[in-house]
């Protein structure tokens, strides 16, 4: 069966075509970095514009790199929630328009389901297995006991991964994308500096939003052209890490499962992929999708409207959903 794929829930506009949920055809990626940095961040309505401006430039490409004709596509899905409304509305539109045009089925996808499925992309990951996903808005530790049976083990009681990785990064005037630019820093410092602290919560919960306090404290102590931004990034980045990792790594002993992966933007963080790596040595079994399918994609969105859809008696009539 082939997919093909539309994702455009934030600020990333992106088509791809998966044949069986595993073999990507093609991938292609229109990022809006460039537009939202004079901005510091990601302004909606001009994002949902540059989807309008984006999408059929990479539906198109998408065939062309697949070599592949509109007939020969089985059904046509993209992201329907959660994310923002006006953006997800491009991708939902486009895809039902086609799934007219060409008389194939429209499928609905989650986008932290799609999330999770990126790790089924060229790969041969199967079921049952622990995923920690890490993205911009969530923070869980889910147990997907098959391909669309799923259990959220743990979650963030305040702010995501990658929402704090981006608050730090601005607190130490690190530019728009902060993740993945703090990630960099980081390797520049030493992880010791600072002992900053970790939250005191329940089995099936994170927090973050004292470990961004305590960030805050230390920077306010140095003139703003002076703040180790490198030893600070080390010291936040070893120990967010160090308790997404434990964490992941308890509850997946208590199911008995050692079998571990890792979703969502910050998948991509270095420090959190090595650590994961690690876990091998400890008899675990771990996966992180390539890099290009960590962050914002459409193959992953592909992938998901094969193994978990939205089930809906008519998918035509699905809308999009800003929350989950
Ligand atoms: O999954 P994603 O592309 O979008 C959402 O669904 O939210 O995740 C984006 C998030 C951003 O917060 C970004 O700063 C973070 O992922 N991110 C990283 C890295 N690359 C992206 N965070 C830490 N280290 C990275 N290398
Ligand atoms: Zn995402």
């Amino acid at each position: 069966m082939i997919i093909l794929g539309i994702e455009s829930s934030c600020d990333e506009t992106a088509a791809a075509i998966v044949k069986d949920g595993r073999e990507v055809l093609a991938n292609v990626v229109s990022s809006q970095i460039k537009i939202h940095e004079q901005y510091g961040g990601v302004v909606p309505e001009i994002a949902a514009r540059e989807h309008l401006n984006s999408v059929n430039i990479v539906i198109k490409e998408a065939y062309k790199q697949a070599s592949i004709i509109p007939d020969k596509i089985d059904a046509f899905a993209s992201t329907a929630g959660p994310g923002l409304t006006g953006c997800l509305l491009v991708g939902l539109n486009a895809a039902k328009a086609l799934s007219v045009v060409y008389s194939k089925p429209y499928i609905g996808v989650n986008h932290l389901s799609a999330h999770v499925c990126a790790n089924f992309l060229n790969s041969d990951l199967t079921p049952p297995f622990v995923c920690l996903l890490v993205s911009g808005g969530h923070t869980q530790v889910i147990y997907v006991k098959d391909y669309d049976n799923q259990e959220i083990l743990a979650s963030t009681i305040d702010d995501a991964v990658g929402e704090v990785y981006d608050k730090v990064a601005r607190l130490c005037s690190i530019p728009y994308p902060g993740g993945v630019l703090l990630d960099k820093k980081a390797h520049e410092g030493n992880f010791r500096a600072f002992n900053f602290p970790e939250a005191k919560v329940k089995k099936d919960e994170f927090s973050f939003s004292g470990l961004k306090t305590a960030v805050l404290r230390e920077v306010k102590k140095f003139e703003k052209d002076n703040i180790p931004k490198a030893d600070i990034a080390a010291s936040f980045q070893h120990r967010i890490v160090d308790t997404l990792i434990k964490k992941t790594k308890k509850l997946s002993l208590e199911l008995n499962c050692k079998t571990i992966v890792l979703s969502g933007g910050v998948a991509a963080n270095s420090e959190l992929r090595k650590r994961l790596l690690e876990l091998q040595k400890e008899g675990f079994k771990t996966y992180a999708p390539e890099l290009k399918y960590c962050t914002d994609n459409a193959a992953m969105v592909a992938s998901c409207a094969y193994f978990n859809p939205i089930k809906t008696e008519n998918s035509m009539l699905l809308e999009v959903f800003s929350r989950d």
